[in-house]
């Protein structure tokens, strides 16, 4: 933990004192001190009372994210249902189970990404986030982006996608185009409960995890696989 703490820092330093040869810095002075900022773990801890809308006084549990925090690959759900409020977990119900099975196929483990959520707490009923519940909540998500860095995002459904990129389109078209959060590439897919009642949503939900993982082979110089 530390030592990958300590590598993402030198990295970023390294990367700032090849800014400073390349424009034309004459004197670097090296401090050995390294500033590890906030670890994830802190971040959680600062945050799992927020009471900043009402769905604070309705969850059981605050659901702030699982995973590697140096992931490659973040995915973005809607929000806690049920099963992922009494756990405080996300994506452990019958969806987080399709999806784990999506990630698999495609060569990821569950422990290997990040999976959090647009919003961090169970809306009753689980009926749609709404659009003051995001505003109140998407600093944490914007956070968690830029402590973890991925190279990837994958949106899981519409709710999710139009929230985080701020669009009213429908999940169809935004599908097809490319996008980018914060210079980082955002692929946007099916939602996995979609999956669930939908058949039909199956294959092009495997046409993107596939393009997806196709996508992080290229950029990291990896073999190609037979994907299936
Ligand atoms: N659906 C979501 O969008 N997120 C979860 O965590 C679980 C189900
Ligand atoms: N419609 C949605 O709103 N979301 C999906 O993931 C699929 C269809």
């Amino acid at each position: 933990m530390i030592s990958s703490m300590l590598n993402k820092s030198l990295d970023i330093k390294s990367a700032y004192l090849q800014q400073l040869l390349d424009s034309g810095e004459q004197e670097i002075y090296l401090s050995t001190e390294v500033d590890f900022g906030m670890t994830i773990e802190e971040f959680h801890q600062k945050i799992k009372d927020c009471q900043k809308c009402a769905l604070g006084k309705t969850r059981t549990k605050f659901v702030f994210g699982v995973g590697n925090p140096k992931a490659d690959l973040m995915l973005i759900g809607e929000a806690p249902g049920r099963d992922e409020d009494l756990k405080g977990t996300p994506f452990v119900g019958r969806a987080g189970q399709l999806l784990d099975k999506i990630l698999e196929s495609v060569n990821f483990a569950r422990e290997e990404v990040f999976i959090t959520n647009i919003l961090k707490c169970r809306p009753p009923n689980n009926r749609d986030p709404q659009p003051g519940e995001v505003e109140q909540c998407m600093p944490y998500l914007n956070k968690q982006i830029e402590m973890i860095k991925p190279q990837i995002i994958c949106c899981l459904g519409r709710v999710a996608a139009q929230y985080l990129l701020g669009t009213k389109e429908s999940l169809a078209k935004l599908r097809e185009k490319d996008y980018y959060y914060d210079g980082i590439k955002v692929f946007i897919t099916y939602h996995p409960a979609a999956l669930l009642r939908n058949q039909q949503f199956k294959r092009p939900t495997w046409e993107d995890v596939k393009n997806l993982r196709r996508y992080y082979l290229k950029i990291n110089n990896l073999p190609a696989e037979k994907l299936d």
